[in-house]
């Protein structure tokens, strides 16, 4: 049975699959556009490699649950998380199920978060994957606003969230997701890493870093998460070439003139998504986003 809403907006490649919904909470997170992206897909999908150089919280993927899939990010704690549930589900679950009976106070909160940055340096083994992918999954459900900061010494950094119950174990949602990445081929890279290893009749995702919705089309002053205008240009200049190659490419991205520009040869339809507009969540409104397909 699915488990979410989003989670009927497409029909999964697996359906014999339990539905798994995100297992981490992630800043720009597809979870609320999923219904308005599944029309969009290429009509073949199902029967394409699924690749995603901008995995976050993965929210497309788990919806659709392919057979093949190639899901990569730049950040390291993130990919080690996924590692972890695909490989050793059962270890992430009893570790994180001990976390979760310490509770989230303040104090239990601090104490995680001081032995997951002082552990940063251990050599890697599963075990240290297991239990680091299990504080991480603790700390995203329990810190503020799910936000992932760390500092220069690469240091997670944000504070504890004001939560009075949040669900931090839920162990069917991590076995269906571990369900579904267990074909995976997951990759710690930069999304240049892509021309190394995409083929032609992939379908790809790209769901990088927005350009901020305020960047008019002189868009020289920005950058956002450490991701500026270069990199939308090299960006840009992937997508190219994985077109050239005979992939099937949907990108998403803020809907300002920066970015019709940039993808001014392929076609661009426009999706409204959700978001929150005070710090109370009180007020809501719909911000475009485009949607860059070369099909
Ligand atoms: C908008 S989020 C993706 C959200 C995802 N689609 C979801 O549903 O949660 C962008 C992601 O790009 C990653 N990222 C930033 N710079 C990158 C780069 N140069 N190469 C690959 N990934 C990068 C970030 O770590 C982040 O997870």
């Amino acid at each position: 049975m699915p488990t979410s809403a989003h989670a009927l907006a497409f029909a999964p490649v697996r359906a014999s699959q339990t539905a798994a919904t995100p297992i981490i909470k992630w800043v720009g997170g597809k979870g609320r556009l999923l219904s308005q992206l599944a029309p969009l897909l290429p009509p073949t999908a199902e029967e394409r490699r699924h690749v995603e150089p901008f995995i976050g919280g993965g929210a497309m993927f788990f919806a659709r649950r392919p057979e093949r899939a190639l899901l990569s990010d730049v950040n390291p704690e993130l990919i080690g998380v996924y590692k972890a549930v695909r490989d050793d589900v059962e270890g992430v679950i009893s570790e994180l199920s001990r976390l979760a009976s310490a509770g989230h106070a303040a104090e239990a909160y601090y104490g995680v978060r001081t032995r997951y940055n002082a552990e940063r340096r251990a050599r890697a083994s599963k075990t240290t994957q297991t239990s680091r992918a299990a504080m991480f999954v603790y700390l995203n459900k329990t810190c503020f606003n799910g936000l992932h900061r760390v500092n220069r010494s690469g240091e997670f950094n944000v504070p504890a969230g004001k939560y009075k119950n949040p669900r931090i174990l839920d162990a069917e949602n991590l076995r269906a997701a571990s369900a579904a990445l267990a074909n995976a081929d997951l990759r710690c890279a930069g999304f240049e890493e892509l021309l190394g290893s995409a083929r032609p009749g992939d379908f790809i995702y790209l769901d990088p870093p927005y350009v901020p919705a305020s960047t008019t089309a002189n868009f020289t002053a920005y950058a956002q998460d450490g991701f500026g205008p270069a990199d939308q240009e090299r960006l840009r200049d992937v997508y190219r070439e994985l077109d050239r190659r005979g992939c099937r490419l949907m990108l998403s991205n803020s809907d300002v003139p920066a970015v019709r520009e940039l993808y001014r040869e392929w076609r661009i339809d426009v999706v409204m998504a959700p978001r929150a507009v005070s710090c109370d969540g009180a007020g809501r409104q719909s911000v475009a986003e485009v949607v860059v397909r070369n099909y």
